[in-house]
């Protein structure tokens, strides 16, 4: 990528390759169980209200450094302080952004081979016929299970390394382009069966009807974090991306339709999921497993279930492997930047990922309680903090550097949305989305 002009083949492929990294469990696994484990209506209204004010425009701070700079990130970020005659320390936000997503990958990735395991089950009929308690109990099994989940969690880190290896444009575009709409199409269907059984109606009243009165510091947290990770943003992986991005695209518009789709792709995913969990009595808040018990659940009602669940397992991997793709770019630009080869150094990332994603593995078995920080264990800590600290912090030196120290003539190019829409976003950046970040992280604290 070292100063390479290789751009993306046209405007919507540059939107569909940031999609790509945008949706993924984000939305269809965690954003459930984190809106169930926080109370529902009022979490997911401080979310969206976040993807907006903070989302949103730190994504497009992201992209136009990478847009301005067309390096990989640490090099795009010195190159800007550079020619602004401050200190090149700046690139250092790269390496931390690519640290955060190290970890992020690392429970990623474990997360994801479970898909891999329940598609293989259920295009096997393996779920046929089974009740809810007994899809509940052949979860708990699984997660008992290290050897078959290391096992999943090899085959995933395998598939991503090897795109990864063999760089990154060509190959992601054309999967974007082809399957993505199957998932979302399979989503619609799913939330469309929803609206026919006995939950739907306490699933929407528990989704849209918030209720403030239990809203404490830590849902903050819980939301802005959500914000960053759902959308990708605040780890310099999208600034990779801005590096590819064609010239003449206006930036705003690109982004926010990325932002839109995201969310509504969390929403169908709640309405489908939340409708089976009241239909059948379950606890919204059981946690990471929500997901891989309601679908296949809901699925079983269905005429042709199993393969129908097996279809969308298959696309929810798909769905995931263009993020942890895109969670792997900047640790292997970085390693790249340090004179690696590609392969060497999708290997070195790929080894080192795998062993830390062990330790995710056996969080579900014989380290399930060893507690290091409060009542979380190791993936407890490995999916909330990186998530809920690291991609804030990121995004706020992020949105510092686009609006206040990286060449105004250069934002303003970058961002393309003309004199008056560049001043829009940069108030909004430094007078609301900045301070925000800052209060709640600090409210957080205390
Ligand atoms: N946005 C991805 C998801 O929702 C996760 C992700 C976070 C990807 C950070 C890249 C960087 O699943
Ligand atoms: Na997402």
């Amino acid at each position: 990528m070292n100063q390479t002009l290789e751009r993306w083949s046209s405007r919507r492929a540059f939107i569909l390759a940031v999609t790509g990294a945008a949706v993924g469990l984000g939305n269809i696994w965690r954003f459930p169980y984190i809106t169930g484990e926080n109370g529902g209506a009022a979490f997911l209204l401080l979310y969206v209200g976040f993807v907006v004010v903070l989302g949103l425009p730190v994504m497009m701070a992201e992209i136009m450094i990478g847009r301005a700079g067309r390096r990989s990130p640490m090099q795009s970020l010195a190159e800007l302080a550079r020619q602004r005659g401050t200190s090149s320390h700046w690139k250092w936000l790269g390496l931390f952004g690519a640290f955060t997503v190290f970890c992020i990958l690392s429970f990623y990735s474990v997360v994801s081979g479970w898909s891999i395991d329940f598609m293989v089950k259920a295009f096997s009929g393996g779920f046929a016929g089974q009740s809810a308690p007994q899809i509940g109990a052949g979860f708990d099994a699984f997660l008992a299970d290290p050897l078959r989940m290391t096992l999943n969690h090899t085959l995933f880190l395998v598939m991503t390394m090897v795109v990864v290896a063999a760089g990154v444009a060509k190959g992601l575009e054309r999967l974007n382009n082809l399957l993505m709409p199957a998932l979302y199409l399979l989503l619609i269907v799913l939330a469309g069966h929803a609206v026919t059984m006995d939950g739907f109606g306490p699933a929407m009243a528990w989704l849209f009807t918030p209720d403030f009165s239990a809203l404490t510091p830590m849902v903050l947290v819980h939301a802005m974090g959500h914000a960053f990770f759902t959308l990708a943003v605040g780890a310099c992986a999208l600034m990779a991306y801005g590096a590819y991005m064609p010239d003449h695209q206006s930036l705003p518009g690109a982004a926010g339709a990325v932002a839109v789709l995201d969310v509504l792709v969390a929403l169908l995913a709640g309405i489908a999921i939340f409708s089976v969990v009241f239909t059948q009595g379950m606890d919204p808040g059981e946690g990471p497993g929500l997901v891989f018990v309601t679908l296949p659940v809901a699925f079983a009602e269905l005429p042709g279930g199993p393969f129908w669940l097996g279809l969308f397992f298959l696309l929810l991997l798909l769905a995931t492997w263009t993020s942890s793709i895109n969670l792997a770019e900047p640790m292997v630009s970085t390693l790249v930047g340090w004179g690696l080869s590609r392969r060497m150094a999708a290997l070195a990332v790929g080894l080192c990922v795998w062993l830390v994603g062990l330790l995710c593995v056996l969080s579900f078995s014989s380290l399930s309680d060893v507690h290091l920080i409060g009542e979380m264990n190791f993936f407890g800590v490995v999916s909330t903090i990186p998530p809920e600290i690291f991609l804030p912090l990121g995004g706020l030196l992020i949105a510092i550097f686009a609006a206040w120290v990286m060449p105004e003539q250069e934002a303003l190019r970058a961002l393309d949305a003309g004199p008056n829409g560049f001043r829009v976003w940069r108030a909004v950046v430094r007078w609301v989305s900045i301070p925000l970040v800052l209060v709640v992280l600090f409210s957080g604290l205390l």
